[in-house]
């Protein structure tokens, strides 16, 4: 695509230091979100925000790019800039989600797949001309019993690479989304087959639909127990087996794995990327974040929809993003948790 170099563009995500905002709530998502703290989850709520985490001052030095919704990337500030501006004057690159949601697998009681192909082309040429940079396609991957089945991995994947071919003829770095689910009772180990089992059918897919590994990023879950496993892996053995899985299954063209949240505390999630990117041993990828929860969970909360709190919610996201750019290092610690927050935002 001439004036773009999809290479540079995701190697800039995944820049030193710095991560992704995934602010791409669908309706029922953002819904829920916003049913957590009372607030009303019409346009106008939505935009004013999506414009607090927007508009947050110094944030480019911790991330790198948003990832916005259909609704979010045709909305403008109060000052009439549309955010796709907004946040290409912060030095941040805008992206967007493009598929539509993971729907009943047919034929695989329990497992789903995420729909959206059909019009795609059209709609990333759009997005394109709106101002995107990158896309996003999110496959859900539940463990439970005799789940995933390899008919519900394979078919994702399958999506998973037209997304991301599609995405690549439109000039548009794809970041490849397959999420296994932390949701149930599943051990660590049952966490690690099913992760690997799904990224091994996701790059075989990708490499069939010939897509250009170094002009995409892998957005995977991290390896973890099951949110109900009475045996919790630690920090250390999760960032040792996340590492470990990765290593066996994804290409080291990839330049980049921005890991998602998937439910982990603010902490837990930071805290677990810290761990990888300390450990000892190299890696051919950066190893970063496109969290949504974990970002949004604080500056959300502060909020809660009154427009007194903006400051304050504003100066908890910066916080929350500079923890995370130092997990990027290697270099958080708990103590930073408490330290007071910076009057800048
Ligand atoms: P979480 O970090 O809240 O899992 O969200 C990331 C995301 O983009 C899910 O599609």
């Amino acid at each position: 695509m001439a004036g773009r170099d999809l290479e540079s563009t995701a190697k800039a995500i995944v820049a030193k230091g710095k991560g992704i905002l995934a602010a791409d709530e669908s309706f029922p998502t953002i819904k829920k979100r916003f049913d957590a703290i009372n607030v009303e989850s019409c346009e106008s709520n939505r935009r004013a925000y999506r414009q607090l985490l927007f508009t947050t001052r110094g944030i480019s030095e911790f991330i790198s790019g948003v990832i916005l919704f259909d609704e979010t990337i045709r909305q403008k500030a109060d000052d009439g800039t549309p955010f796709v501006q907004v946040l290409q004057r912060q030095g941040v690159l805008p992206g967007i989600k493009v598929d539509q949601g993971a729907k009943p697998l047919a034929g695989a009681a329990g497992e789903k797949i995420t729909e959206g192909l059909d019009g795609l082309r059209d709609r990333l040429t759009e997005y394109r001309e709106l101002g995107a940079h990158f896309t996003k396609w999110r496959a859900v991957i539940t463990i439970g019993d005799r789940i995933p089945s390899q008919y519900c991995i394979d078919a994702n994947a399958e999506a998973l690479a037209r997304f991301a071919v599609l995405s690549q003829e439109a000039g548009l770095v794809p970041i490849v989304e397959p999420e296994v689910l932390m949701d149930g009772d599943h051990t660590i180990q049952q966490c690690f087959e099913a992760t690997a089992a799904t990224l091994h059918s996701v790059f075989n897919s990708l490499f069939e639909h010939r897509v250009m590994l170094e002009r995409m990023l892998l957005k995977p879950n991290m390896v973890l127990s099951g949110k109900a496993c009475p045996q919790q892996a630690n920090v250390e053995e999760v960032a040792r087996e996340t590492v470990r899985c990765l290593g066996r299954v994804v290409p080291g063209a990839v330049p980049g794995i921005v890991f998602l949240s998937g439910g982990q505390s603010n902490e837990t999630a930071t805290a677990n990327l810290n761990a990888m990117n300390a450990l000892d041993e190299v890696h051919p990828w950066q190893l970063s974040f496109s969290y949504g929860r974990a970002l949004q969970d604080p500056p959300l909360k502060t909020w809660r929809g009154n427009a007194a709190n903006i400051q304050r919610a504003q100066q908890a996201f910066h916080h929350r993003a500079k923890l995370n750019g130092a997990a990027r290092y290697g270099k958080y610690s708990v103590e930073m948790e408490r330290e007071p927050v910076a009057e800048r935002a």
